[in-house]
């Protein structure tokens, strides 16, 4: 029978890029968790109409991205392909929202859209998530940079690039808008990518970072929102780049940077690295004032990022992974249950132990040992009164040890083996 393989962009995830998501999600919850960051667990599916409202109807994600189906009452439901919609869903649905002091949330989990699978970008992707609410201080963006810097660094990643740009807000935004619609009219706006066409009707600010040559050509000489944010905007971005400038986050102002999802205004960032080829972005956030009441719920600021795990994995560090403390070998089948028996108590000791489930010769079972890295063999049936023996591995040495002295003799052989770090 012929085997059945993951769909493209769907990837399992074994050891030891397992290990590696397990070691980046311990690392976010110890990180946030100073932060005063709370985890969030919300469905991977919602109804599509929050993501409609959410992300805005003419983005990349909602027009071409989304897996959508109908459920068995014909409800239109959604794989989330982001997590800010449905934690502010969350949010607003418990009444977790305070009219004062703040609100964080960290959620962990997979996301989905459906983009063109390469490195780097998968259909089935990771999330790291973090949401702000209830602040519209300058110090809340600081702060939630501080906090994805923070993270990142205990990583092991600091040869980042935040990349950062001012959108405006609801009031600067619309002649900013005006502006780029007269400058496009002016030059060539046939030569514009059928998307930028379509974006010049919609949302004329997307075509700032189209990534198509011609585009990029024609937007070089484009008007630069700076240049047209009102005097509040321009005082609250200028005081978060002034706190940024204290610390050793590497800063560029990117006047292209837009992001592609529709709710965000003044402070937006996106944190790159140039050793991940094309989908060169790790994180990426900012603010997005109007959000909770345009999904129903009160006018509460916020402002968070996500990170994506994948990319994530493919530039920390290799992993030192810990192998098993001991191996139970066994001079007899017969003495396989009593094997089972010592691994049980030296595991609730805290010693990582493995076992053979089947009987081998002795000589196979150090080999499995020496496989696995212990740094000790115990092996029932040889050696004592008792017949119980330790093996060094590392110097192959082996003495009796009685049964009830095995948490010491264990605990001088670790102590001898230490390394020297
Ligand atoms: P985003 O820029 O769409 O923002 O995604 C954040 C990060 O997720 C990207 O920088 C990238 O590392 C990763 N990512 C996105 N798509 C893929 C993919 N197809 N494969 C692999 N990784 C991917 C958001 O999702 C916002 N909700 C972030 C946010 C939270 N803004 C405010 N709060």
């Amino acid at each position: 029978m012929s085997s059945i393989q993951s769909g493209v962009g769907f990837a399992d995830l074994f050891p030891p890029q397992s290990d590696t998501f397990t070691s980046i999600e311990a690392q976010a919850r110890s990180v946030f968790s100073r932060y005063c960051c709370k985890e969030l667990r919300t469905p991977l599916i919602e109804f599509t109409e929050l993501f409609i409202r959410g992300i805005g109807t003419e983005t990349d994600v909602v027009q071409k991205e989304m897996y959508t189906f109908a459920d068995r009452k014909d409800r239109s439901m959604t794989l989330r392909p982001e997590a800010t919609a449905g934690v502010l869903r969350a949010c607003i649905q418990h009444k977790l929202l305070r009219a004062e002091g703040l609100v964080k949330f960290f959620t962990i989990g997979p996301m989905f859209r459906y983009e063109r699978p390469q490195k780097g970008r998968q259909r089935q992707f990771h999330q790291i998530n973090v949401e702000v609410l209830g602040s519209s201080s300058s110090l809340a963006d600081a702060d939630v940079l501080f906090m994805l810097d923070a993270f990142l660094t205990s990583i092991g990643l600091t040869d980042l690039v935040y990349e950062m740009n001012n959108l405006g807000c609801a009031h600067c935004r619309p002649a900013f808008r005006q502006a780029l619609e007269t400058y496009y009219a002016r030059v060539a706006r046939t030569d514009l990518c059928a998307d930028c066409q379509r974006r010049m009707q919609t949302n004329p600010l997307r075509v700032l970072d189209c990534k198509v040559p011609s585009c990029r050509e024609i937007t070089q000489d484009a008007p630069a929102i700076a240049d047209h944010v009102c005097a509040p905007c321009r005082e609250h971005f200028d005081q978060v780049l002034a706190m940024l400038a204290d610390t050793n986050l590497q800063v560029r102002l990117n006047p292209f940077l837009v992001r592609g999802l529709d709710y965000y205004q003044g402070t937006t960032f996106e944190v790159v690295s140039n050793r991940i080829g094309a989908q060169s972005s790790v994180a990426g956030g900012g603010r997005y004032d109007g959000l909770v009441r345009q999904l129903g719920g009160p006018d509460i600021p916020g402002i968070g990022f996500a990170c994506g795990m994948e990319r994530l994995a493919m530039l920390v560090p290799a992993l030192d992974v810990k192998p098993p403390d001991v191996f139970v070998a066994t001079a007899g089948s017969d003495l396989l249950p009593k094997a089972a028996l010592l691994a049980k108590a030296l595991r609730a000791l805290g010693h990582v132990v493995e076992f053979s489930y089947e009987h081998k010769s002795l000589k196979s079972q150090f080999r499995t040992a020496n496989k696995l890295g212990v740094s000790a063999c115990i092996v029932l049936g040889q050696g004592g009164d008792q017949g119980v023996s330790i093996k060094n591995m590392a110097t192959g040495e082996q003495h009796d040890c009685p049964e009830h002295d095995l948490p010491a003799c264990l605990a001088k052989l670790f102590a001898e083996h230490k390394p020297s770090n």
